[in-house]
């Protein structure tokens, strides 16, 4: 006999004191039954104020770990540990390389602020704590990267160089990336990590020619983990649910091209809103995760078998949790 999975996860959602968490960009069956859903800055604030016991995290490895980070008394579970491709480029000893440049470079490790997009490991976001830095999302970039210049210290940001160098670029500051062409730590101030999301790679400014030919008054919004050329020839860029709102605050008339993960952009797409792509954007690791890995998932909470539990280390929490909250504590 067949399983109804949606009626069997509803079931499980009333039976278990359980909360069913998912990001903008999974499918439309999974984040349809989801409790809460956001971007990265929205899931984990909202998470920490949850009162569940358990979470069911439908998303990348990163956002799992990053809401036992913040309350490890929680039993996080992941109905696909799915690793986003732009968190694997990084880790601790990569990390490390990256401070060590910039002290060969004539920076002392003190005078160093490290911010860490929320897309890495939780072990890359300790060595940020230890050393005093922050992690940011896409949402709130501006404002860590603005309190990070505060200290008067240079910031290293990792991993996504394309983050780093738009809101430097947004906030007229000098940037540069570590092994791409000539980058001096004393010449610039937030100095980057080589490291990239490779669905946002896909839009390019040809897209945004094309479109803008095509239908001329069109506007194009993209996130900012897009190439710098591609932010900068774009009408708006913000996070996902910044797109959302900035998408749902325009004229319905207004023809609009989208340059982030198909799956929101979809489900975002009445009218007159076009995918930024000629190929479709998706992000194989969001997508894995089906209705029948969540039901599996909840059914094994039921079971008192429990799947794919998350799991960080003592100290990794410890110092990971002080740059998540440095991030939290910045309204
Ligand atoms: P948001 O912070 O906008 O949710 O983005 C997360 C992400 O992985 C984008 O690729
Ligand atoms: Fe990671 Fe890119 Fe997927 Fe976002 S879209 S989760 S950055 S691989």
């Amino acid at each position: 006999m067949s399983i109804d999975y949606k009626a069997e996860i509803e079931r499980l959602k009333k039976d278990l004191d359980v909360t069913l968490v998912a990001h903008y960009y999974q499918r439309d069956e999974v984040f349809e039954m989801a409790d809460i859903t956001g971007d990265s800055l929205e899931l984990a604030r909202r998470c920490k104020a949850d009162d569940n016991p358990w979470v069911v995290f439908c998303g990348v490895g990163f956002m799992g770990q990053s809401v036992k980070v913040i309350a490890p008394e929680k039993r996080v579970l992941m109905p696909k540990i799915a690793c986003c491709a732009m968190a694997r480029m990084i880790d601790g000893s990569y990390f490390d390389d990256s401070v060590n440049y910039m002290v060969e470079h004539g920076i002392a490790k003190e005078d160093i602020l490290p911010i860490t997009y929320i897309n890495s490991d939780a072990t890359v976001k300790a060595k940020v704590g230890e050393m005093g830095g922050y992690v940011c999302t896409s949402s709130n970039a501006f404002k860590i990267i603005e309190k990070g210049l505060e200290t008067g210290k240079k910031i290293l940001f990792v991993p996504d160089r394309c983050l780093g160098q738009n809101f430097a670029i947004k906030m007229g500051l000098k940037s540069c990336v570590i092994g791409e062409g000539e980058c001096d730590p004393k010449e610039a101030d937030v100095i980057c990590f080589n490291g990239f999301c490779s669905v946002h790679q896909l839009f390019t400014v040809d897209d945004i020619e094309f479109y803008r030919n095509k239908y001329p008054g069109i506007k194009i919004a993209v996130h900012p983990e897009c190439d710098p050329k591609v932010v900068q020839a774009a009408d708006f860029a913000g996070s996902t649910s910044q797109l959302i709102k900035y998408v749902n605050e325009l004229d319905p008339e207004q023809k609009v091209a989208i340059g982030t993960e198909y799956n929101l952009v979809n489900r975002m797409r009445q009218k007159n809103t076009y995918v930024l792509s000629s190929t479709k954007p998706e992000c194989p690791t969001m997508n894995e995760t089906t209705l029948e890995d969540l039901y599996h998932t909840l059914k094994s909470i039921e079971d008192d078998n429990p799947i794919n539990e998350v799991h960080v280390d003592e100290r990794t929490v410890k110092y990971a949790n002080l740059a998540l909250e440095r991030m939290l504590a910045i309204k």
